[in-house]
């Protein structure tokens, strides 16, 4: 579905990201772990074309996108959930929804929303009220609805978990499974080990821009040099 080539990203003399490869199996989700200052937000933002490139290249579903903006790449069926979701907090809900589907038909448009208003009942009765007005494990699950109103084949989440409360990092996860259920790839940036635990099948983990160790995570995780040495105690 996903396959990054030798990713390069550079901020002037700080190189973030060294020549990373990664690869994502359509229908699954793949999770990407590692400290803060990693190199995980720089990852998903230079496959999606956010940051340039010094080098990379970028294959979706066979095809070469490497060459493709931001816009292109939202049109060929990959979004992007920021991090610390990005919301409007004075817009009302539903017109951070629209935002998904901006640059669609109003037509269009009105039907993704009444779609992903349909998967969550909650945000129906809510959407003429301020962002801002919900709680932070809501505003999350709005910013994730934001991306599938792109209706996205891939969703590049990043650290959605972060900030939240035990209960509302375990909804995020159910609004994850459901989304994976319906066959949606997800590539999961995340530092909270037990979503990724019931999430993922294989993850990355990066150090300082590069992939230091991938694999299945139960075998990542037992692998006690890994845990250790990148992963803290969030275990
Ligand atoms: N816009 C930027 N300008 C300069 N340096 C940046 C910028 N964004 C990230 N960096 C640096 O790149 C490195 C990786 O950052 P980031 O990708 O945000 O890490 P992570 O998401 O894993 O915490 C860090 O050293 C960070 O300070
Ligand atoms: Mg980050």
């Amino acid at each position: 579905m996903l396959t990054v080539e030798d990713l390069t990203v550079a901020f002037g003399p700080t190189v973030a990201v060294r020549g990373v490869d990664l690869h994502a199996e359509p229908g699954t989700v793949t999770g990407i772990l590692g400290a803060n200052g990693a190199g995980k937000t720089t990852t998903l933002l230079g496959v999606h074309g956010r940051v340039r490139r010094r080098s990379g290249r970028i294959l979706f579903d066979g095809r070469d996108v490497t060459g493709d903006d931001t816009r292109a790449l939202v049109r060929a069926g990959i979004a992007l959930c920021p991090e610390n979701r990005r919301l409007f907090p004075n817009m009302s809900i539903e017109d951070n929804l629209l935002l998904g589907a901006y640059g669609h038909g109003r037509r269009t448009q009105r039907a993704r929303l009444a779609d992903v208003l349909g998967r969550f009942a909650w945000l129906r009765e809510r959407a003429g009220e301020p962002a801002g007005r919900l709680s932070g494990g809501q505003q999350q699950i709005v910013a994730i609805a934001r991306a599938l109103m792109s209706h996205p084949r891939l969703v590049l989440l990043d650290e959605p978990s972060s900030g939240l409360s035990p209960v509302a990092v375990d909804e995020i996860g159910d609004v994850l499974a459901g989304i994976a259920a319906d066959g949606t790839t997800i590539l999961l940036v995340e530092q909270n080990v037990r979503l990724v635990q019931r999430l993922c099948s294989t993850a990355y983990v990066l150090a300082h821009g590069r992939v230091a160790a991938q694999g299945p995570v139960s075998t990542l995780l037992a692998d006690s040099a890994v845990s250790d040495a990148y992963l803290g105690t969030t275990r």
